[in-house]
């Protein structure tokens, strides 16, 4: 029923690049705002910007619930830890363990690259995806901000498993 699979062609960067339109704006704009995701979206997650990640190393993959793209993630190997630098499920296919699943994948690509821990940024008032987060077993390490540009930051808390 699940599918993860990985994203390599323009196609996907833009079927990825749909998805994270829909879920950024709907997720982020009462949180951060919509100027910020204006330029966070065409700045990270725009088909050419995907692309870019992938030649500095990222690896994307798309989630696939019946046949249907219901999300993404993308990951990079660090010294110690793997990178989740992102994950996002459609709002509707939320709580269908769909986000359980792709944490096991992730898992799974951690150890095979050798990697005792998978570090991840959410922002700090992201409560449900913290809840998420905790229940699937990472800890809050902390607070961590990033300046993106334009006058733009984020403001996260960074979340570590260790496997
Ligand atoms: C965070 C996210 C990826 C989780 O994916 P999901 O498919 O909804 O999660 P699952 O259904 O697999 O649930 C995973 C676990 O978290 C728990 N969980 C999920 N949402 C929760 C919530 N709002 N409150 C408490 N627990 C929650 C589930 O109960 C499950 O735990 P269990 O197996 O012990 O019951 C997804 O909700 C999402 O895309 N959220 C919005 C975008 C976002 O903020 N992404 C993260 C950016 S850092």
């Amino acid at each position: 029923m699940i599918k993860i699979e990985i994203a390599t062609s323009t196609k996907d960067y833009l079927q990825i690049e749909t998805l994270a339109d829909t879920i950024w704006r709907e997720h982020y704009i009462p949180i951060v705002g919509k100027p910020q995701i204006d330029y966070m979206l065409d700045k990270f997650q725009s088909a050419k910007a995907i692309e870019s990640q992938v030649k500095d190393g990222f690896e994307y993959f798309s989630m696939f619930y019946n046949k249907i793209p219901v999300g993404y993630i993308s990951i990079k190997q660090e010294t110690d830890s793997l990178f989740l630098s992102k994950i996002y499920v459609l709002s509707n296919y939320r709580g269908k363990k769909i986000g359980k699943a792709t944490m096991q994948f992730v898992e799974n690509k951690a150890k095979s690259y050798q990697l005792k821990k998978i570090r991840l940024t959410v922002n700090i008032h992201n409560t449900n995806s913290i809840k998420a987060y905790e229940k699937l077993g990472f800890d809050n390490v902390g607070p961590i901000v990033a300046d993106i540009g334009n006058g733009f930051v984020m403001d996260d808390y960074q979340m570590v498993k260790n496997l």
